[in-house]
């Protein structure tokens, strides 16, 4: 099983779209295993992105993650981080398909309401920058026999 660091960006929180993008990652039967609001201070917002630190968006960026609150979550399931990154669609909004996150609920290129980890190395960094141990939680659910065929012992 893996488990995906998720945000939902100030302009998903502004906008009331928090339980409708969880939804949809309820609905794919992804287990919701950590879950937060918090504001993004400097440092993290810094951190978090230190990868596009060169990029002419970088300083607009930083800006935008920290304007205003975000719900961060961890999500598990098995290929978690891939199924995620689908459901979320292509980084600008003017771009990503119909069907996805990005593609349904907004235009903006910048404000475009979600992150997720993109490579499990990637996912295990972030899971660390915004969750304490023991925030995160493992625990059971009841419809799990029925999200997964473990006929074979594992899921499938
Ligand atoms: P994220 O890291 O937020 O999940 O998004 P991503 O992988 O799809 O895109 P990435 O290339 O990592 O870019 C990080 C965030 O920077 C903003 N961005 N603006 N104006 C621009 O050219 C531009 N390019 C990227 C977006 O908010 C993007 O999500
Ligand atoms: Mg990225």
């Amino acid at each position: 099983m893996e488990t995906t660091l998720i945000i939902l960006k100030p302009d998903a929180v502004q906008r009331g779209l928090s339980g409708r993008i969880i939804s949809r990652f309820e609905d794919k039967g992804l287990q919701v295993v950590g879950m937060k609001l918090m504001q993004i201070s400097q440092q993290l917002a810094a951190t978090h992105y230190e990868a596009h630190q060169s990029k002419p968006f970088y300083a607009g960026l930083v800006r935008f993650m920290t304007s205003s609150p975000v719900v961060v979550l961890a999500l598990r399931g098995n290929g978690a981080i891939a199924i995620a990154r689908n459901m979320m669609g292509a980084t600008f909004g003017s771009k990503a398909n119909p069907g996805t996150i990005r593609g349904d609920f907004g235009v903006s290129n910048s404000f475009n309401l979600i992150h997720g980890s993109d490579s499990p190395e990637a996912a295990e960094r972030e899971l660390k920058l915004f969750f304490q141990p023991g925030d995160v939680l493992n625990w059971t659910r009841a419809s799990e026999t029925w999200v997964y065929d473990m006929a074979g012992g594992k899921p499938e």
